[in-house]
């Protein structure tokens, strides 16, 4: 097709079924469904979507051969900065203990002993894996520091590798402070936050009995804020609690977890900006109740999908596995649970340039080996990505 420039046009035909996330395309859906679709990718945008007999001319031609292609899943929530093994902890849990915030406290130890090229490659591994899975964005945090410097190093390390870099001194009080949290509390908005903030985007903050209480976290989330980081919280994951409305009360993009709901917090939800980002490898691998998706989007609150992927609490870096849990139980639909790991992922980050495939967006997509993205939840544990495209370039 004409362009302006030089970058080379390609456009992938023969798609049985096209996920744009744009409602004005295709079937007037959510999902903005195109059947017998093509996607043209000028560099690193997608310039042209629609019926494949419709396309434009371009300079390449790849045929999806009937295959169903969707947005890269974004996934909004994970703590891949981290060192050491729990499988014994995850034994022990599945063989009746009860999951706690303190195991986190096993990881920090592994972490601080590891060498910045051991975190870096432990990092490179699981975004490998999380790719080869669909995963075109990811956000991750660090958490298991919690000295300055570690933390620090943390988001350094993490930046080289995506903008989406939280700051999360804050995951527990570190067991260095174990007997003056308020101490802890006045590192993480000080001397951490200064050393920290040059390297993130955005600040979280645990709020659960065990962690931090809401007071703490409304003082972390307002430090961080005032040095530029825009606020995200761990919310409402193993009991009620503030979390949840704090998160909205200070226009956090996003309230994680949110398995345990009051009414209250679900329509202070309804009434804001923040996405509620439901972490089911967490439920998973805690043997615990699930979040209810279905009460969250009767109620009209936006919902991401995401992994949490971390040491501890969900070992997965499958958004596949997370679409299949979150339809399976937790009363989502296909439909809406893979616009939940794609657009939902995307607004949980505040970006409009990725989850979605229409013209202006970034050419992240996945090409899945069956003819439509309901096969997801249909076909849960199989590998169904067969292709991964990242800013126009095939990349698997
Ligand atoms: O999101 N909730 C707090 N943090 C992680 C758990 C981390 C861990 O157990 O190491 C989570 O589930
Ligand atoms: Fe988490």
């Amino acid at each position: 097709m004409s362009s302006t420039d030089t970058a080379v046009s390609t456009v992938i035909t023969g798609i049985s079924t096209l996920v744009t996330n744009d409602p004005s395309l295709g079937d007037g859906s959510p999902l903005g469904l195109v059947r017998d679709a093509a996607v043209v990718i000028e560099g690193d945008r997608v310039v042209w979507t629609g019926e494949s007999s419709k396309a434009p001319a371009t300079d390449n031609r790849v045929d999806a051969g009937g295959r169903a292609v969707l947005p890269g899943f974004v996934d909004s929530h994970s703590h891949l900065l981290f060192a050491g093994d729990r499988t014994e902890e995850f034994n022990a849990r599945m063989s009746g203990r009860a999951y706690s915030a303190g195991g986190i406290r096993t990881t920090v130890a592994a972490t601080r002993a590891a060498s910045d090229e051991e975190l870096e490659a432990g990092l490179v591994r699981h975004l490998a894996e999380a790719l080869r899975q669909g995963t075109t964005t990811f956000e991750t945090k660090s958490g298991y520091g919690l000295t300055v410097a570690d933390e620090a190093r943390a988001l350094r390390i993490a930046a080289r590798h995506t903008d989406e870099v939280t700051y999360l001194g804050a995951h527990i009080v570190s067991p260095d402070f174990a007997e003056d949290p308020a101490a802890y509390v006045d590192l993480v908005t000080g001397e951490m936050l200064d050393a920290c903030a040059p390297h993130a985007r955005w600040i979280d903050v645990f709020c659960e009995k065990g962690a931090f209480d809401g007071d703490q976290a409304r003082a972390i989330l307002t430090a961080g804020r005032a040095r530029g980081l825009h606020p995200r919280i761990h919310a409402n994951q193993l009991s009620y609690g503030p979390g949840v409305r704090l998160a909205v009360e200070l226009d956090a993009a996003s309230a994680d977890h949110c398995t345990h709901l009051t009414d209250a917090d679900v329509d202070a939800l309804a009434s804001g900006r923040t996405v509620a980002t439901l972490l089911p490898g967490a439920e998973f691998s805690t043997r615990a109740a699930w979040p209810d998706a279905r009460r969250l989007l009767d109620a009209g609150v936006t919902v991401a999908l995401s992994t949490d992927c971390n040491p501890g609490s969900s070992f997965t870096s499958s958004v596949p596995f997370c679409v299949a849990l979150a339809v399976r139980d937790m009363g989502m639909t296909p439909d809406e649970a893979v616009w939940s790991a794609t657009a939902g992922g995307a607004a949980a980050l505040r970006r409009d340039d990725i989850g979605r495939l229409a013209p202006g967006a970034r050419a992240d997509l996945l090409v899945l080996d069956a003819p439509s993205h309901v096969h997801l939840a249909y076909r849960p544990g199989v590998p169904l990505v067969s292709q991964v495209w990242r800013r126009g370039v095939r990349e698997v």
